[in-house]
């Protein structure tokens, strides 16, 4: 059996989906890579890797016997939005180089895109799985690039890439890398330490969003689907709940009542923010490989606090 790779590994996304994949499918079949070293608990199959470097890329799965690669390293919005250069470098050079091994050695894709692939001119509400895709930020130009490129290899080469346009992702292990949606991860770490938070986008800037379980079970389970259904291979719409500041804030109230969020607004991050769509559409993924998410609003919100409390209380 060949070896499942997983890049930006110590990432948010990275760090859970790889303790999943090893459940899944044992130990020996998963190597974590990061361009930076693990922390001594790291007790994985593990490597450096700087995505960038072709070379190093390609040594690495032919080495180590790669089927499968998980490419999670990029930079989010925010951080793009500071580095464009950078964030050109690691989200499609780095994808390129992750494609064309995957073309040499017969590997299977997964690469995440993003809503930030829909831009001002998107239908901002129920965003259809096919529409308007004019990003206006360098993270965007990058995933609606991504996802075409993705598209390519399947169809020019045969590689089987496969991808999910995540919305924001909500966790409580590994801290959000910066991105726009990292307001709706600090609000929870702020309730439990100090029952008040101050959000740096507005009350009433809605975007979709996910718990990280379904963001988890979601790439595998359409890694696993069956072929002949997918029609939209490299970017399905995906999410889990639409929401804003208030509705968090509303819903954290109900366990702690004392709680209060305040508003400093971000302008950088705002503007980010105003141009991905409120809710998006997520019923190509639906029919064509089941998706299905299982935690709503009330549900993440019991399960973060519960984890939070645990970890910052001990
Ligand atoms: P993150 O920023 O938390 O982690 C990215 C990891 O990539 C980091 O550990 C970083 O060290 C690593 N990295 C950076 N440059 C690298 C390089 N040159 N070579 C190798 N590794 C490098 O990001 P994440 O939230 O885990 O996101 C993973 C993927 O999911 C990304 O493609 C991101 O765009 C996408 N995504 C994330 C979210 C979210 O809310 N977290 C939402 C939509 C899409
Ligand atoms: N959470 C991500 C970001 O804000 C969305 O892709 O960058």
């Amino acid at each position: 059996m060949r070896k499942i790779l997983v890049t930006g590994a110590l990432g948010q996304i990275g760090s859970e989906l790889t303790t999943a994949l090893i459940e899944h499918y044992g130990e020996n079949r998963v190597l974590a890579t990061d361009i930076r070293e693990p922390g001594k608990d790291c007790d994985c199959q593990w490597a450096l890797l700087d995505v960038t470097d072709s070379r190093r890329v390609a040594d690495i799965v032919r080495d180590h016997k790669i089927g499968t690669i998980y490419h999670l390293a990029a930079l989010l919005s925010a951080v793009a939005e500071k580095k464009p250069q950078q964030a050109w470098q690691v989200n499609i050079s780095g994808l390129y180089n992750v494609l064309e091994v995957a073309r040499e050695f017969g590997c299977a894709v997964f690469t995440p895109s993003s809503i930030g692939a829909f831009g001002p001119n998107t239908p901002p509400v129920t965003t259809p799985q096919d529409t308007i895709q004019r990003p206006t930020t360098m993270y965007g130009v990058t995933k609606v690039a991504g996802e075409l490129l993705c598209d390519y290899y399947f169809n020019r080469y045969k590689v089987d890439t496969r991808g999910l346009r995540y919305p924001g992702i909500v966790s409580h292990k590994t801290p959000p890398g910066g991105g726009t949606t990292d307001y709706a991860v600090d609000i929870y770490y702020q309730a439990v330490r100090e029952k008040r938070y101050t959000c740096f986008l507005k009350d009433g800037t809605y975007l979709d969003m996910m718990y990280m379980p379904d963001a988890i079970s979601g790439a595998i389970q359409l890694m696993e689907a069956d072929p002949t259904r997918l029609i939209h291979r490299n970017a399905f719409n995906v999410t889990a709940m639409s929401v804003g500041p208030e509705m968090l804030a509303a819903s954290i109230r109900k366990h702690i009542p004392q709680f209060e969020i305040i508003y400093d607004v971000d302008p950088a991050r705002q503007a980010i923010a105003d141009s991905w769509p409120d809710s998006i559409d997520d019923s190509a993924a639906r029919e064509e490989w089941d998706w299905q998410p299982e935690y709503d609003l009330e549900r993440m919100t019991i399960d973060m606090l519960n984890h939070l409390r645990e970890k910052l209380m001990a």
